[in-house]
Parts: structure tokens; sequence; C-alpha cells
């Protein structure tokens, strides 16, 4: 989604401006633009459509100094990719950029008679206007008159004419996060953006207002009282947000994961067993509940399916998942005997946040599975969860994706544990398969060639089906969403035995099936719902565990994964459906990290 960075400050705005729509630009986007503030007060506005390389083009040609700007990357919402539609706005005395949208957009124009003042299609715009409207010489009484206006989710960052050197930003529910160092002060949609200058930050609390001049971030709540900022320490380097040699981030993401899964697990193993005294979560939470509720979207609602296959035989309490963006409107039957364990690794899913505070309001308890540590998820649920993933830079999601996984798993042996379903043996032969599954994974990304060699016969398909049971189905649609995401093949995950009841229809021969049989107790029966592809000419890649024996013919490809316990197979096997994709990806030489229409962090509905 849109990328903003501010700052104000001794050094050269311009070359700031750009690191940060740089390093932001891994959200995805489709046009952006800076606004700088002169030596002379003059605001120079550069605005292009396409990659953020085409706005340097233009922004390099400016030779003089600037000391205070903003930057934007836009991901089109309210209107096309246009350069009209690109932020920044500029309206009477103000300009701004905006990260969100504004619902009553339509009803605010006839309110201030904008119509013909309008020069995009942007609710965006129209907001500037409000602004500039409202504005009779003091920034925050503007902004705070503006907010009562408005109505959806917003985070802007604001240049007044008045006052060269001092930019303003607000927000409400979309991400912002601040920062004052020697080298000047910084506001940013994400983190990335500021690590390159200081490693303090503080995330701007929603319905605040900050002042940022070159010296020092001011925070106002809405009553224009001064407050302090609670600052936080980025618990990762530099390092980690660079592609460190690798041609990807996605690939160096994948690489990571069995660090990125040691991470996560390894600090929470007590005597061998879950432990999450550190992270604060009682075990009454587990106890008291009757029923769990995984609610989150995409990749990590995939997590969400495979940890409901694992759970809910384990635990003979009822496991439900939701995609946050139904469960929202929904009226879910949930309350305080749920335990509701929201996924995400941004932490600032919109729908996924919305279904969390629905979920609170019905009186469950909300328990996050986060990534990204200080965002609006984790400090709003009751209890979190931090995965240790580090910064996942690529639109695709591998290695948050295993690290949650590993996260579910832990709280699924834990609740066996304290729920008398597992004694102190078996949650520790549980937790000792689980870190078994770490050299699994490790022994999946050594094959990465051979991977790469059988992707030839996928790449120039326009459908691919992905096939199994139980958890191999949960594991499919991980793998049908990676490859459509990243190489932009149509591909559908079915339950295995589901197929014939009308979708087998479009099997042909030039339809390859991806199929996962590592379900001992449904091998059998996936390896028949294989050969009923296969009768019908598919070109079959076959995932399977080393152990399993296989009559001739069954498959084209047959790829081996480690031999580790049924429930742990989806982590090499998240490893091979990854690369699959990746290469699939590469191999039509598509933007791997960045794909078209897409982006990290969806924090519009
Ligand atoms: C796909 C992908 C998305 C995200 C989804 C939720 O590769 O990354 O499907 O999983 O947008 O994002 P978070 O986890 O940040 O809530």
């Amino acid at each position: 989604m849109c990328g903003i960075i501010g700052y104000t400050g001794p050094l050269d705005s311009k070359k700031i401006l750009l690191n940060g729509l740089t390093q932001l630009e891994y959200r995805g986007y489709d046009s952006a633009g800076a606004a700088l503030c002169m030596e002379n007060s003059h605001i120079c506005l550069v605005r292009r459509t396409g990659k953020v390389a085409n706005l340097k083009e233009t922004m390099e040609r400016i030779t003089d100094v600037s000391h205070c700007g903003l930057g934007h990357t836009r991901w089109a919402t309210h209107g096309g990719v246009t350069t009209q539609n690109t932020h920044p706005h500029q309206a009477g005395k103000v300009t701004l950029v905006h990260n969100g949208i504004i619902e009553n957009y339509h009803q605010l124009t006839e309110q201030f008679h904008l119509e013909a003042k309008l020069h995009s299609e942007t609710d965006s715009e129209v907001a500037a206007w409000v602004l500039d409207s409202l504005y009779q010489g003091d920034p925050l009484e503007a902004i705070t008159r503006l907010v009562a206006l408005i109505k959806g989710s917003y985070s802007f960052c604001i240049m007044f004419e008045d006052y060269p050197g001092e930019i303003y930003a607000i927000r409400n529910v979309s991400p912002l996060v601040a920062a004052y160092t020697r080298s000047g002060s910084f506001v940013a949609s994400d983190l990335t953006a500021l690590i390159p200058y200081t490693r303090q930050y503080f995330v701007v609390p929603e319905d605040h207002i900050v002042r940022l001049t070159s010296y020092k971030v001011h925070l106002y709540n809405l009553q224009r009282h001064e407050e302090m900022p609670e600052l936080m320490e980025v618990n990762w380097n530099m390092d980690a947000a660079m592609k460190n040699g690798f041609p990807h981030f996605m690939l160096k993401e994948i690489h990571e994961q069995p660090e990125a899964l040691r991470n996560t697990i390894l600090p929470r193993l007590s005597k061998g067993l879950p432990d999450f005294t550190d992270d604060q979560i009682p075990d009454d939470i587990f106890t008291s509940c009757s029923q769990i509720h995984i609610v989150a979207c995409g990749t990590a609602m995939h997590a969400g399916m495979a940890a409901r296959s694992m759970m809910e035989p384990l635990l003979r309490i009822p496991v439900t998942v939701s995609v946050a963006s139904e469960f929202r409107y929904e009226e879910p039957l949930i309350g305080e005997d749920t335990l509701v364990i929201i996924i995400s690794q941004s932490g600032e899913t919109i729908d996924t946040l919305a279904a969390m505070r629905l979920a609170k309001n019905y009186g469950a308890a909300a328990l996050s599975v986060v990534n990204v540590k200080g965002s609006t998820i984790a400090r709003e649920s009751d209890y979190t969860l931090y995965t240790h993933a580090g910064p996942e830079i690529a639109v695709a999601s591998t290695k948050a994706y295993s690290v949650q996984l590993a996260a579910l798993y832990m709280i699924g042996c834990r609740m066996a544990l304290v729920r008398g379903k597992y004694s102190v043996p078996q949650a520790t032969e549980f937790m000792k398969k689980l870190l078994n599954a770490i050299p699994a994974m490790e022994s999946m990304i050594a094959q990465k060639d051979s991977i790469k060699a059988l992707v030839t016969h996928l790449i120039n398909k326009s459908d691919a089906f992905f096939i199994g049971r139980g958890l191999d189905y949960a594991f499919s649609l991980e793998g049908a969403l990676k490859l459509k995401e990243i190489s932009y093949i149509h591909a559908e995950a079915y339950a295995a035995g589901e197929l014939k009841h009308g979708t087998i229809a479009l099997i042909t021969e030039e339809v390859p099936v991806i199929a996962i049989a590592t379900q001992e107790k449904v091998f059998a029966k996936t390896i028949s719902n294989i050969r009923e592809v296969k009768a019908r000419g598919a070109f079959v890649i076959l995932i399977t565990r080393e152990d399993a024996v296989l009559d001739g013919g069954v498959a084209d490809i047959h790829i081996r994964i480690p031999k580790i316990g049924d429930r742990f197979t989806v982590f090499p096997i998240a490893v091979v459906l990854q690369l699959i994709a990746y290469y699939a990806s590469t191999g039509k030489d598509l933007d791997v990290d960045q794909p078209r229409n897409l982006a990290k962090s969806v924090t519009v509905e």
C-alpha cells in the first residue's frame, strides 16, 4: 500500500526522500511523488507514474537544495494511475500525502464546494482542500477540525506554506512511525525507511498529531496537549533489509526460514516444553476457552488453516478459521468462551485489525501472532506472540508464514499440555519434532536447483492445480496462492477427493497438477486421486515423504521431503512450494519481489 516519508533537518531532503521511497518500494505501488520545501519557502512538486527510478530521474535535475520535504508511493484506490492522481497534492497553503481511504469524500466535496478546484480524482486531494479551507494560521487547530469531519482510515503528512521547515502528521488506523536524530526529524509509514538513520523511533498513536522541526518531534493529542512519545528500539539491523548477494528478497527470505524458526522457537523452550511466560501469555486463556477462532488474511489465513487441521484433532475443541474481511461483517458465534487467534505479519492489515476489534467487543480474548513489533494489532490485542522472522521485504510472504506456523504449533502444544491432552513426554516429543522440521527445511533449500529444473514444466502453462487431503490440502492453498501472485499462472487448490465433483473437467494435458501426499492416514486415497488426474493426461508433480512407496506411473516428477512426523511436513513443503513459485516467476522474467497490483501491507479495505 502507499508509502510515506517526511524529513526535515540539516541534510539534503531530496536524497533522504528518494532513499526512503526506495526502501518503501517493497510495499507495492504504481506511482511516486515528492514535495520539496525550497530555501525561498517555495514548494517544488515532482510526480511520476511508475517506479521510484522515474521520480529519481526527474528529481536529480533539481539543483537547488531543500532541507524539508514529503515523499509518497501511491497504490491506486480512487482514480487511475496518472500523474494528476499521484501524491503529494497541493491545495492553497497545504501540501499533503495520504495513506488510507476517506470514505465521505463525496459529501465533503459538496459541503466545501470543491468540484471546480479538484485536479485529481482522489479522495486525498479533497482532504487537502478541506484542510486548506479550515486553516486560519494554526496547523494544529486546522488538523483537529479536519479529523472531526473526515470518516475513514488515514495517515497524512502535511506541509503548510506559512511554516517552512515543519511537517505535520496525523494518523487514524493507517500506520506511521517517527524519529528525531542528530541528522534531523523523520516520519514514515514504516520503519524500513528510518532504519538507515536511527534505531530509536516511536509509533505515532492513533488520533495524535506529530509536528516535526529540524531538531525535534512534538506529539500532541487532539486537545492539542503535548505528550511524551513512547520510544522503542528497532530489533533488527539494516542488513536484514538488504538483499545480501541474493538476486531477490524472496529468495533471501526463503533461505532465512531455518534461522527465523530457531529465533521464534528456541527462546520459548523451557525444559523442552513451550513456555510463554516471557510473552506474558497466561495459561488460563488456554484452559478457559471452549473454542478457538482463527482470523487472518491471505497467507496468514493459510497458516491458520494448517494450524486448524493440526489443533482440532489434538485439542478436541472446535477450531474455526475465518477470512478477516468476511468475519468483520458477520455475526460470529463467539464470546467469552472463545480464544480468538489473530495472525498478521505486518500487524496492520485493516480487515484483520477490524476483525480483532469486533472479536474483543464480543468479549473474546484476542491473542495475536504478529511479526512487526509495536504494530497496531500487537498493541491492541490482549496478548501477543511475536514471531521473529525479521523484516519481510518481498511482497510474497515466505518466512513470515513458516514462523506463524511454528508459533501456532507451539500454541497448540502448550494448549494440549495445559488441557491435559498431552503428557509432558508427549509435549516434549512434539517440540522435538517441530525442531526437526528445521533441518528438513534446510535440506529442501539445498535442493533448490532441482526444483528450478522442474519448473520448466510450469512456466509456459496458464493454469495449474494443487491437490492434497487434510493438512496437505491446507498446504496446497498456500502453494496455489504463491504461484498465482508472483508467476501470474492461474492456480487453484483443491481437496484431492473433491476434484471429481466437477473441477476434474478442467484437467487436460495442458494443466499441471502439483499433488501433495504426506499424510499417512489418507496417503492411499490421495494416490488414487492422483491416478484420476493422470488418467486425464495431467502432468503430475508429486511431493511425498522420502519413505513413501509408490507404484510406477503415478507421477511425472517426484519430490521427496525428509521423513518427519506427519504434522510437521508443512515446513519442508512450504520451502518446495515457495521455490516452485519463485522459479516460475524468475523463469518468466517477472518482478518477483513486487508483483503487479499487490501491496505488502494491506491498509485499505
Ligand atoms: C501473500 C501475502 C498476503 C498476506 C496478507 C496478510 O504472499 O503476503 O496474502 O499474507 O495480505 O498480511 P499480514 O500477514 O501482514 O496481515
